[in-house]
């Protein structure tokens, strides 16, 4: 048994979608969660300015005591988990693009995967790789989704907002084209706009939540290890965000259903 939080970071609100499925899996675990909207949306950055930025979150999280690390962000599991995996070797850390493209080839019937992901996820190629592995025949159909972000970050997340609901009719649109029935929710920060995403691709789309798919591939490596937490103690939840406070604490309160204020800090990064 080990008591200590599990550390989850995102580039913003993002790794939510994550926190949400862990604290309804398994509430006795603990968690450190670290947004950092400072440097947030990370889709449009450099590999090279990816590493640096998930090094020092990771640098962040260990500083907290963390047992082990959630990286519920997969522009930074797509560019730099190599770099983290390397430096870290001490402890369990996990990304959110295995499991996604692992739920993903298991949903799909027809072998057509849509991928919505950041430009940096698009381009670094992880999920084309990791559905290869996985099933080599299916097909991927992938868009880069730049508007998405900023939106959720800035708490525009009713399916009514014309931008978002424009902006979601846009990147479904080729992949209704491509005839996908499986759709990668690739950025953690999309199943928050999950209601115009369903919109825009119609009621008989399977959606995939890269944030959830994750957390049960966490508990899985926790538990192999003996290292889960005590199941009789309800577990802390801690968040910091590098930025914006209040926008943070108000989107984050209403996605999760808990109110965020006294448990939110801001640091600087
Ligand atoms: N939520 C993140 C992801 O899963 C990062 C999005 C961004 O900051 O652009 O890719």
């Amino acid at each position: 048994m080990d008591d200590r939080p599990i550390g989850i970071f995102d580039s913003g609100l993002g790794g939510l979608t994550a926190v949400r499925a862990l604290a309804s899996a398994a509430p006795w675990e603990s968690f450190v969660y670290l947004g950092d909207t400072a440097h947030a949306p990370y889709g449009d950055r450099t590999a090279e300015q990816l590493r640096a930025l998930s090094r020092q979150n990771v640098g962040f999280l260990r500083g907290r005591g963390v047992k082990a690390l959630l990286v519920a962000c997969n522009t930074s599991t797509a560019n730099a988990m190599d770099v983290m995996l390397a430096e870290n070797p001490d402890l369990p850390l996990l990304g959110v693009i295995e499991p996604a493209a692992g739920a993903a080839v298991s949903a799909t019937e027809t072998g057509r995967i849509g991928l919505l992901a950041t430009a940096a996820t698009v381009s670094s190629g992880a999920y084309e790789r990791a559905i290869r592995c996985l099933a080599p025949e299916a097909a991927v159909t992938a868009v880069a989704c730049p508007k998405l972000v900023p939106l959720v970050e800035a708490g525009r997340t009713d399916p009514s907002d014309p931008a978002l609901a424009g902006a979601a009719r846009e990147y479904a649109a080729p992949l209704l084209a491509a005839g996908a029935d499986t759709v990668i929710l690739g950025c953690t920060h999309y199943p928050i706009i999950r209601a115009a995403i369903r919109r825009a691709l119609g009621p008989d789309v399977t959606l995939i939540d890269s944030g959830a798919a994750s957390v049960g591939a966490l508990l899985r490596a926790l538990e192999r290890r003996g290292a889960l937490g005590d199941k009789a103690t309800p577990g802390s939840r801690r968040f910091y965000c590098s930025a914006g406070r209040e926008m943070f604490v108000k989107v984050g309160s209403a996605f999760l259903g808990w109110d965020m204020a006294g448990l939110t800090e801001q640091v600087e990064l």
